[in-house]
């Protein structure tokens, strides 16, 4: 199965880094991930393609126009917006929507069709949220200059999970909040040197008792799960 992955943004150029990292590019060639990133500017209407206007009400900032959003994702599924909304899941980006935990990032993975839609300025009219959208998606509570950043973050998280996106000596199966550790923290790494300025590995994991070393990264991993480290 692969992910049909549409970033909409005003500043598409900010993702051309994305496209020749891993794991993007190991999904990408394994036909699990099929990203595009798509310029909401080229479906602006009028000769100066305005996008944004000041709010209703009053106040500082721009807000991202509602009709603007509309033709873009009317163009770029040539389909009208209920019919897009019925076939794929459109997530606004926004610092108040659900919180991006592991299991949201599981559950973005298993679709088949993602369009994440990126703000500026003030955010979107509340309009997109209500009526261009079926999801919307936070990657933490504070406030980011734009959509971008947090669509990158949903994006790298997505495709660690789908097939082909990982090397073979990696595993997301062991990462921290996977179900293989109960979502918990995973457990500490060491590599060599043995000792650096009198820091030794902990010699469990030089014991070579491979018993021994799983029941000390589960300790570990719930030791961790109990402070903030
Ligand atoms: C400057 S922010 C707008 C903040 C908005 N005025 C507010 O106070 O909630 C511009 C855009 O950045 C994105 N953004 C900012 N923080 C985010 C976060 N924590 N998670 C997801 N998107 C975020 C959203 O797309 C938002 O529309």
């Amino acid at each position: 199965m692969t992910l049909e992955l549409d970033v909409v943004t005003l500043f598409p150029h900010q993702f051309d880094w994305m496209r020749g990292s891993r794991p993007i590019a190991n999904a990408t060639g394994a036909g699990s991930l099929h990203l595009r990133v798509l310029d909401l500017r080229d479906h602006a209407p009028g000769r100066h393609r305005q996008v944004d206007d000041a709010p209703y009400g009053g106040g500082a900032g721009m807000v991202i126009r509602v009709d603007v959003v509309c033709a873009a994702l009317e163009g770029i599924y040539a389909a009208p917006v209920a019919d897009v909304l019925a076939e794929r899941r459109v997530a606004v980006l926004t610092p108040v929507g659900r919180q991006l935990h592991d299991e949201v990032v599981t559950e973005l993975a298993g679709l088949e069709r993602l369009t994440l839609l990126c703000g500026r300025y003030e955010g979107f009219d509340q309009r997109v949220h209500d009526h261009l959208a079926n999801d919307a998606i936070s990657v933490g509570p504070y406030v980011l200059s734009g959509g971008e950043v947090a669509a990158m973050a949903v994006v790298d998280a997505v495709t660690r999970k789908l097939p082909g996106a990982l090397g073979r000596d990696e595993s997301h199966l062991e990462d921290s909040f996977s179900e293989a550790l109960g979502g918990r923290p995973e457990y500490p790494h060491y590599t060599r040197p043995e000792e650096f300025r009198g820091w030794p590995v902990p010699p469990v994991l030089l014991s070579g008792d491979h018993g021994e070393v799983a029941r000390w990264r589960e300790e570990q991993s719930r030791l961790r799960a109990g402070s903030n480290l």
